[in-house]
Formats: C-alpha cells, structure tokens, sequence
C-alpha cells in the first residue's frame, strides 16, 4: 500500500459526488431528473468566442508562459477598468489563472507559514468547499466565520479577536456569494482590506459570480477599496460567459503576491492553453454575452421565484445563478433534498453540503435550460401544495 499523506488520506469526498451518485441511480431508474446541483452552465459558449478558441489552435504547440499572453493581461485589466474603474498595470498586479478553482485551493499554500505565526485561514461559511480544502492541504487551521439571514449573510469580522486575525494568513470573502446570493457592500469589502493591512494578512475576494446581480446596480470588486496592499481579486469567465470547461480565469491585485504566484507557477504549469487565452481575450473584450447570459438567468429566477412566493417559502439572495431556499417545514436539508429527487425527479443541494451552517436551506442552481426551469417549477409547485395540504 502506498503512504498517502495526512493532507490527502483526510480529504473528506466531495459531497457533490453523493449528489452524482443519487442521480445515476435515478437514471439507471429510467427516471427523467432535472439536475440543479452543481453550479455548471448549461448556456451555450458564444460562437465567436468558440471560433476564437478555433483559430487560436497554432501548428507548433508551445508551453504557455506563467504569466500569459501580454494581449490577454490587457484585455483583463481592461475589462476591471471599465466595470470597476481601477486602472492596474497588466504586467504587475494581473495574472491569468487557469480557472479560479486552482488558485483559490493554492493560495494558502503561498501564504501560510506556521514558523512565521501565519497558521490560519479564515473562510465564510456556508461556503464553497474549496478555500477551507486548500488550507488544510497547506497546513493551515480554519477558522469558520458564520454567514446568517439576520447578518445579511456577511461574516461579522468585528466578532473576530485581533490575536485571532494576527494568525490570520487570508482571509476568503466570496461576494456575489455561492451559496447564498447575497452581495457585500463596498463598506464591507472596505472593512475587511483594512483589518488585512492592519494584522497583515491577505484578503483574497472571490468575485466569481460578480456579473450575475439581478437587483440594484453591479456588486462591488475588493479592487475598489482604494489601495491594493493585501488585497487579491479573482475571478473567472465561467460564470459569466457560460465557458466552464475552457478553464480561465484571473488574480489581480496587491503586485508583491501577484509577482510571488508568477514566480512559483512555472514551477507547477497551470497556465491556460494558448487556444484558450485567446478565446478568453474576446469574452473579456465583450459585455453584449454577458447582458444576454445575465437576461436568461433572471428570467430563469422569476419562474422560481413567483413559485416560491405562492407557497410562502423564503428565498435569500439578489445575485449569481443560485436560490438559497429554506426548505419547508424545518426538515433536515438532506431529507428534503433526497425527497424532491424520490417524488419530482429534482436534484437540487442540500445546505449541509455547503457546511452545518447551511442547514435548513436547499441550494437551486439555475443552470438547466428555461424550459426544464418551468417543468422543474410545475412539478415543485404540485408537491408543495401537497405538503400544505398533507
Ligand atoms: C465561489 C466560487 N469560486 C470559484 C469557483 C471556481 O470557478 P472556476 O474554477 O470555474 O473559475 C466556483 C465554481 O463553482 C465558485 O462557486
């Protein structure tokens, strides 16, 4: 047998892999299943950015340099300068990522340093898994910092110690929040770089969902805060331009870790394809896909949410493609989860997935088509007047 390391022999399953496994068997069943779970966009990829992709394809394959294509770091800080209005230099505080995923697990293992005192890394939770896995692989302790509906679903960072934020080395904030919905003002993000200057961690924003609001004006960017010190963005075309499977995203930022993550990456090779780089030159050159992609998700939310409203049940969230639903009758999560698949052929997450603090919501991603949103809506609509009446 091989040893395997303790980072990786403790690695719980992916909950999500639970979900996949109830939905095979449902298959297997011969059961129609509309699948709400995983936050995976079923839109189509624009053509021109797949003819982009296409003709991006060079005879001679090269190996990607860690720091991108020059036009793509452009086209990046382009892009921030006009939805956030922040001028940054492309070549230092700008770095493609290969997806957001692989750096939002690696960035601790950037920062953390036990000898030095950093040994921890505050997440919000319920959350998106990967922060607190990649700290763990690097090491670190995590501290779990609770988001509730009497909080806005922000963390109250005033209830942290400052012994605690001292051995702090990031702080992850996520806003447009997964699974939440809910959006940070920019007092918040402003709060949060300040305490990251003040006990000298870095505050690394996860702005993953920040193109997909659907009430007031755009959300926020922790590039907006003033000063770059201590502060990372990262972000990504998958959500926004429905482009999941390329693979693309980016960091930008405070330009000492900018620089120290160009620095180590060659070391690991996670920069994009080339191919890739280019098609994501348009995406980010381009804001009419994005109205389009940002029109079918609203349409897609009202179909639910008038749904919702009928039956009284509460839904939280004004932004990204998710529903936080407190699930009826204060039912275990899960219980109504696996229900909804039995009775309606419905695959939508349990909160637990998302931590213990997600218990009592369920989490819809809006990602099937707006047809199956509507039959997923009358099917929904039936069992739950079924359990009123019951
Ligand atoms: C909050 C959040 N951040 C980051 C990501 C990763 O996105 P990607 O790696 O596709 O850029 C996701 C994906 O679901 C997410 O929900």
């Amino acid at each position: 047998m091989v040893n395997l390391s303790p980072a990786v022999r403790n690695v719980a399953p992916y909950p999500f892999e639970e979900l996949d496994r109830h939905r095979r068997k449902a298959l297997e069943a011969g059961r129609d299943v509309i699948d709400f779970g995983v936050g995976d966009p079923r839109e189509v990829t624009p053509a021109f950015i797949r003819r982009a992709l296409a003709e991006g394809v060079e005879a001679v394959s090269s190996y990607p340099r860690a720091a991108g294509l020059q036009e793509l770091r452009g086209a990046i800080s382009g892009w921030i300068g006009r939805r956030f209005g922040v001028e940054l230099d492309p070549d230092v505080h700008v770095l493609p990522l290969l997806g957001s995923k692989e750096l939002v697990f690696s960035l601790a293992q950037a920062v953390v340093d036990p000898a030095a005192g950093r040994d921890l890394v505050a997440v919000t939770a319920p959350g998106y898994p990967i922060p607190e896995r990649g700290a763990r692989y690097a090491g670190a302790d995590v501290r779990r910092l609770p988001l509730d509906e009497t909080g806005g679903f922000l963390p109250d960072l005033g209830a942290v110690d400052p012994a605690t934020w001292r051995r702090t080395a990031v702080l992850w904030l996520n806003y447009p929040n997964n699974p939440t919905g809910a959006v940070a003002p920019i007092e918040h993000l402003r709060l949060a770089a300040g305490l990251a200057r003040e006990y000298g961690f870095v505050l690394a924003s996860d702005e993953a969902y920040s193109e997909l609001w659907f009430e007031g004006g755009p959300p926020p960017s922790a590039l907006q805060t003033g000063d770059l010190r201590n502060v990372v963005a990262i972000n990504t075309l998958s959500k926004r331009s429905s482009m999941t499977g390329y693979r693309s995203g980016f960091v930008a930022g405070d330009p000492d870790l900018v620089g120290a993550m160009k620095r180590i990456r060659p070391s690991i090779g996670v920069t994009p394809q080339e191919f890739v780089q280019r098609a994501s030159i348009v995406a980010w050159n381009d804001e009419a896909h994005v109205e389009r992609n940002r029109d079918a998700y609203a349409a897609k939310r009202r179909v639910f949410r008038d749904l919702f409203a009928r039956h009284d049940v509460a839904v939280a969230g004004t932004a990204t493609f998710y529903l936080w639903v407190r699930v009826p009758d204060g039912r275990p999560s899960l219980e109504w989860a696996l229900d909804l698949l039995d009775r309606g052929g419905l695959i939508v997450a349990p909160g637990s997935f998302f931590g213990p603090e997600g218990e009592g919501f369920v989490r819809i991603a809006l990602v099937p088509g707006l047809e199956d949103c509507e039959k997923a809506a009358a099917v929904l609509d039936g069992l739950l007047g079924r359990e009123r009446s019951a």
